[in-house]
């Protein structure tokens, strides 16, 4: 059962936010723009694709962790519960959940609002009887939930490790907002990408068939499309590079030539070599995971992760005081 709600507001205000940080990252030294902008609708095909690439194992690591203790995550939190997933994008590992913990209800949260309302339909016809309630805006900022799920107990669920997209107080943050939203009695089921061997890392977000440089580059396009931009995207070079310090891997695009180029009216050069850090994606040690939890307001119960120790899967309770 689909229930969708209007979502011109969201749009405007998600246009002018997009201007914003667009503007204010490219005027910064270094250059560096907030990844929740790489997905427009075909970001978010690019993002899909990457999840089926050889090389990209989180998917499918968390897809199999989730399709194997679904009984497990059934006896820690329940039946019953509304399910938040924040970034839902496609939804596709979700049916493992939902199958796994029979919700009251199923509450996908994305920024994409065309890919949000494809995926919500596609589940609904799935799980009839289930109620579907997407949500389009972004989970970084202030949401509201349906009131329909008003006294449901809630889990909340945030896969793919896309916490690791954010800097380490802005997770903090974000884990606080989420508790704040589903309250003392919710349940977070989390994934997070682990640390691991560099040339694993580095091939994950640099892939032979490049559809991740295309992922990266596809920024561009959008900025020239949306924001009257003239930036060439070809003289930009994909780079992903391990940062042994903060545990993370970043993604540049790279000026392989001088270049000036405007968006929205206002002029940039970068030198060449240059670049405009996209994206951040921190990997996490056991340890580093329960901290982050602990320091948003949740209490891990349980963990699962998979024989290579690639990718966890966190079932954690919101603490009462918080
Ligand atoms: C969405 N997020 C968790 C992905 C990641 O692995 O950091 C985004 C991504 N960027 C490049 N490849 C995948």
């Amino acid at each position: 059962m689909l229930l969708t709600q209007d979502m011109p507001i969201a749009t405007r205000a998600g246009d002018l936010a997009f201007r914003r940080d667009i503007l204010t990252g490219l005027a910064r030294s270094p250059k560096a723009t907030p990844p929740v902008w790489f997905y427009d609708q075909r970001g978010s095909e690019l993002f899909e694709a990457i999840t089926d690439l050889p090389e990209y194992y989180p998917t499918r690591t968390e897809t199999a962790l989730l399709a194997h203790h679904g009984a497990d995550f059934l006896a820690i939190a329940g039946p019953g519960r509304a399910i938040v997933e924040f970034g839902a994008g496609s939804a596709r590992k979700t049916p493992h959940l939902l199958r796994a913990i029979a919700p009251a209800a199923y509450v996908p949260i994305d920024i994409s609002g065309d890919f949000l309302r494809a995926s919500s339909a596609k589940l609904a016809a799935a799980f009839p009887g289930l109620p579907v309630l997407p949500v389009v805006g972004d989970f970084n900022g202030p949401l509201l939930l349906p009131p329909v799920i008003d006294g449901l107990p809630r889990l909340g669920f945030f896969p793919g490790s896309t916490i690791g997209n954010m800097e380490p107080d802005a997770g903090v943050d974000l884990l606080r907002a989420m508790h704040r939203l589903l309250g003392d009695d919710a349940m977070l089921l989390i994934g997070m990408d682990r640390i691991k061997d560099r040339d694993r890392l580095i091939a994950a977000y640099d892939d032979a068939a490049g559809v991740t440089a295309a992922f990266n580059r596809n920024l561009l396009v959008r900025i020239n499309r949306e924001l009257e931009g003239d930036l060439p995207v070809d003289a930009f070079a994909h780079r992903a590079i391990w940062n042994d310090e903060l545990a993370r891997i970043e993604m540049h695009l790279e000026a392989t030539q001088p270049l000036h180029f405007h968006v929205a009216g206002h002029c940039f050069h970068m030198a060449a070599g240059e670049t405009i850090h996209t994206e951040s994606s921190h990997k996490y040690g056991a340890r580093d995971e329960r901290l982050l939890l602990r320091a948003g307001g949740w209490e891990p119960v349980q963990e699962w992760t998979d024989a290579e120790g690639l990718f966890a899967l966190v079932l954690a309770r919101a603490k009462p005081s918080a």
